[in-house]
């Protein structure tokens, strides 16, 4: 308006009766506002005219408004291309005046953008950017990074630039600082309101809470108010929560927050105290142990074992108190009224062991416990009792034992765990005195071998105070051997025989008896038993008894029986009766001696046959087979014994014979014979003409026919082509006197039951001139008296030969046959 006014001033209104404004002559626009160019004239008289040009040569890009003396010319929205010299001509009735004015335009956003501030990590460099679009003019602008200690960066942009962008490192601090960006218009013309403009952002890091703290008295006294204060640091800043002694293990969210408060303490809020910070990055805790002072409590007195206590055993007393602040517990025993202390501590605890609690250890124990602020008792009743001791001695009852035997006791105590056993006995003999064991068992072992061990046996038993005691009665016997019987006197039939029947090593004796027994039936005790004692160490006896008996036949084989018992209890009954039999064997000559054959009828030779000689005969003696022979008396077989089996396996004609069996012993001999008849067909037959087969006439001749046979053959001589036949026992055959008539063949036949066997043979006759006239009818007649007369035959055959023809002549004799 001053430059104005200074026109009106200097130019009168004739010459330029009119004036012409533009306003602003110097514009300054921002882009994106809306601006306005008026374009004023005064004091003109005219309808005033306007028209507005650019002189640079860009259009110019907006609305002209004209409304009476001024034109407008509106910018909508202030665009770059605005920038421009406008000149406005203005006319009035026909003069017209010129104005200009200069446009010139800036772009400067609201404010600078910050970007990379959202996501700070604690220490960690990061890079901030700040960033300025659409300025304009470019190098008229910067951007500076700047904090409470000043400037930081700076940038100014060029006349191409359109958007600035300064960056900035910073280190992320847990305190957290305040960073601005600022953009600076430095153009001239543009409004120092608006030169200037900035962002601010605080650079916070969020972290979990740290540096918490419980603060708080730590003691607190029963009854008293208990006050903890928590604090934290984090960001976001936690959140606090408790825990205690009575929260059962949860987190309590206090209204409080910071400040946990507990009135009137009891014992039951002592202990930890937990304070946790929270925030959603995580949570921290700590903790403070917070102790309530009082008088003790809890005060016991416990006994280990608990039940009542046997005498001897161990027990504990227990004294215990739980004691805020410690001090001092104390163990006292009431025994009979009277207190005394046993065991004082400072502390909170004692242990009182009795090792072997005695009977008079029983009665009240009190435990006392006391500190600063009170004191508490607590008592318990020890009973100590005695074990009920039992004693059993085995085996049960009066104990019978063998002498020689091991004796064995047992003494067995119960009730009682640990109790000692010792044992009484008759004779110290094996047993130690004092002897004993400590356990619930005790054995006594002793090898029983003097009378002087019968008695009482006693096993005493002690537990603690406690004694007991059992006893027995130990019977000794002794039986150890059978009975032996022996015999005397005379043994043969009708003698008198003694047996005695001795029994050995007998203990007691009183206790025994003895019984004869022939079969079943019991003899009466001819005398009574008598006794002879064993000398010392054993003491034991022999027992002696006998009987006499005339011995008989019917004796003979009968048992004898010698029965020794004991009649003693607890003996077993395997040993109680012992006893000896005897067969009675009664004396005498042999008897029934018999000789028998098998088989029994005449045998053949070469079959089997045996001899069986028997005898009965005691005692036994001698038996003798005997054969008769023509060689005379042989000896078969001796033996001593009653039998003989003799067999012939083949039986031979010279076996025949008388056979004897002859049986003895001392008391005498009897002998029984038999006859053995072997037979055979005639064999090895012989036949002999004595002196010659060629004789002259008149010349006597013997024929001796021989054969092995039995029964002896009859021998018949035939003439051969006559037919003539002798017959003959002896097998002897004279012809006497021969004339040639008698020569030629002869035939000599053996025949007997079994078979025949046939002989041939010649005689010659030479013949002589003096020769008495023969006489065969004379000669014929003693073979058929022959004929019915057998053994006699031949030796009357031979007289009448020898009858007929006496003198000189001798009859030829045969050698004996074999048969
Ligand atoms: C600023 O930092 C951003 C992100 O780190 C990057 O993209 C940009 O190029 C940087 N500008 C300058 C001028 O260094
Ligand atoms: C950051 O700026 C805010 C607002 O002006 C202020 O309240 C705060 O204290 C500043 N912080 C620091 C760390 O200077
Ligand atoms: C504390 O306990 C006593 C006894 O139980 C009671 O009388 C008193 O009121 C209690 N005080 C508070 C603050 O609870
Ligand atoms: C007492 O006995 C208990 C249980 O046997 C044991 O735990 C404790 O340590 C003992 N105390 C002392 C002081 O001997
Ligand atoms: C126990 O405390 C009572 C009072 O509470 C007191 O009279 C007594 O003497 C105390 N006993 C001992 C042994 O300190
Ligand atoms: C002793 O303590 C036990 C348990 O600790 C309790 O039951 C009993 O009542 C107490 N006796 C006395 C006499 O205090
Ligand atoms: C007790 O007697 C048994 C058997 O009689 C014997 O073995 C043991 O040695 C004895 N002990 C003592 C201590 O005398
Ligand atoms: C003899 O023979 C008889 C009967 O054959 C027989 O019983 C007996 O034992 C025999 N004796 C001898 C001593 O061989
Ligand atoms: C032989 O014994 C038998 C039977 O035993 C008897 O018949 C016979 O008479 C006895 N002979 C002699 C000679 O003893
Ligand atoms: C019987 O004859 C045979 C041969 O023929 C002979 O071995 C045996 O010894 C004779 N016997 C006698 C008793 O002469
Ligand atoms: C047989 O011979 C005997 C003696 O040589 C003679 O005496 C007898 O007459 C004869 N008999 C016949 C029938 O030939
Ligand atoms: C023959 O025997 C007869 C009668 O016995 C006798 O008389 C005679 O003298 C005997 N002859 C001779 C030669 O011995």
């Amino acid at each position: 308006m001053a430059p104005a006014l200074f026109w009106i001033l200097f130019f009168p209104a004739t010459v330029f009766s009119f004036v012409v404004e533009v306003s602003p002559k110097n514009a300054m626009f921002r882009v994106g506002d809306q601006e306005e160019v008026r374009c004023t004239m005064k004091d003109c008289a005219h309808t005033p005219e306007f028209s507005w040009r650019a002189l640079e040569d860009r259009p110019m890009y907006v609305k002209t408004t004209t409304r009476g003396s001024e034109s407008v010319l509106t910018y909508e929205s202030v665009k770059r291309d605005h920038e421009n010299r406008l000149i406005c001509t203005a006319s009035c009735g026909g003069d017209s005046k010129q104005k200009q004015a200069t446009v010139k335009v800036y772009s400067f956003p609201e404010a600078p953008v910050i970007s990379g501030h959202e996501r700070l990590v604690l220490g960690k460099d990061a890079t901030l950017s700040c960033k300025v679009l659409d300025v304009y003019p470019g190098q008229e602008t910067e951007l500076e990074w700047r904090d409470e200690s000043g400037v930081l960066e700076t940038h100014r942009g060029t006349e191409s630039m359109r958007t600035l962008e300064l960056n900035v490192t910073v280190t992320p601090t847990r305190e957290g600082r305040n960073i601005t960006c600022r953009a600076l218009h430095h153009m001239r013309g543009v409004p120092a309101e608006r030169s200037s403009i900035q962002t601010t952002v605080t650079l916070s890091v969020p972290y979990a809470p740290i540096e918490v703290q419980l603060s708080g008295s730590d003691e607190v006294e029963v009854g008293a108010t208990l006050t903890l204060r928590c604090s934290a640091v984090g960001k976001p800043l936690p959140q606090v929560q408790w825990r205690g002694p009575q929260s059962a293990g949860q987190w309590l969210q206090d209204e409080g927050g910071l400040e946990l408060v507990v009135h009137n303490v009891t014992h039951a809020n002592a202990g930890q105290y937990e304070c946790q910070a929270s925030n959603f990055l995580g949570q921290s805790k700590t903790s403070l142990f917070v102790i309530v002072q009082g008088p003790p409590r809890n005060t016991s007195l416990t006994l280990s074992p608990r039940h009542p206590i046997r005498e001897g055993e161990s027990v504990t007393l227990s004294c215990r108190t739980v004691s805020v602040p410690v001090g001092e517990v104390r163990l006292l025993h009431d025994s009979k009224g009277k207190m005394t202390k046993m065991l004082s501590v400072k502390g909170s605890e004692i242990n009182f062991t009795l090792p072997a609690a005695q009977l008079n250890q029983s009665g009240l124990y009190r435990c006392e416990a006391s500190n600063d602020y009170g004191n508490q008792t607590n008592s318990t009743q020890l009973t100590v009792t005695a074990y009920p001791l039992q004693v059993e001695l085995l085996p049960v009852g009066v104990v019978t034992a063998e002498i020689g035997s091991t004796l064995s006791l047992t003494c067995q105590a119960s009730g009682c765990p640990l109790p000692q056993l010792s044992w009484g006995a008759p004779s110290t003999e094996g047993v130690l005195r004092g002897n004993y064991t400590e356990g619930p068992r005790s054995e006594l072992s002793l090898k029983v071998n003097d009378p002087a061990q019968e008695g009482v046996y006693t096993c005493h038993a002690r537990c603690g105070s406690i004694t007991a005691s059992r006893q027995t009665r130990v019977n000794l016997f002794s039986f150890p051997s059978v009975p032996i019987i022996e015999r005397s006197g005379s043994q043969l039939e009708g003698g008198v025989s003694t047996f005695e029947c001795a029994v050995t090593d007998v203990y007691p004796l009183e206790s025994f008896r003895i019984l004869w027994l022939y079969g079943e039936e019991e003899l009466p005790q001819q005398t009574p038993p008598e006794t002879t004692l064993t000398p010392a160490p054993t003491l034991t006896a022999t027992l002696v008894s006998s009987v006499s008996m005339v011995m008989k036949l019917s004796h003979l084989g009968h048992p004898l029986t010698c029965q020794v018992e004991l009649q003693m209890e607890g003996v077993p009954s395997g040993q109680r009766r012992r006893s000896a039999v005897t067969h009675i064997d009664v004396h005498h000559p042999p008897r029934n001696t018999s000789l028998t054959l098998s088989p029994r009828h005449p045998i053949r030779e070469g079959e089997s046959v045996a001899l069986y000689c028997r005898t009965v005969s005691v005692p036994v003696g001698e038996v003798r087979l005997l054969h008769d022979s023509e060689e005379g008396v042989m000896e078969l077989l001796s033996v001593k014994g009653s039998e003989i089996n003799f067999t012939l396996p083949a039986a031979q004609l010279n076996q025949s014979g008388l056979y004897r069996c002859e049986a003895s012993n001392p008391y005498g001999k009897q002998n029984n014979s038999t006859q053995l008849t072997v037979t055979a067909p005639p064999r090895n037959t012989t036949v002999e003409v004595l002196p010659s087969q060629r004789v002259m006439e008149g010349e006597n001749v013997t024929i001796c026919c021989r054969s092995i046979s039995f029964p002896p053959p009859i021998v018949t001589l035939t003439k051969l082509g006559n037919g003539t036949e002798i017959s003959s026992w002896s097998g002897t055959f004279l012809l006497t006197n021969l004339t040639p008539s008698d020569a030629g063949d002869y035939q000599v036949n053996f025949t007997n039951d079994l078979g025949n066997n046939t002989q041939v043979f010649t005689i010659s006759v030479m013949e002589r001139r003096l020769t008495p006239s023969r006489n065969w009818e004379e000669l014929l007649i003693p073979a058929v008296v022959m004929g019915t007369t057998l053994a006699f035959a031949a030796l009357l055959l031979d007289y009448v030969f020898r009858a007929r023809r006496k003198g000189s002549y001798e009859l030829a004799k045969c050698n004996p046959s074999t048969a």
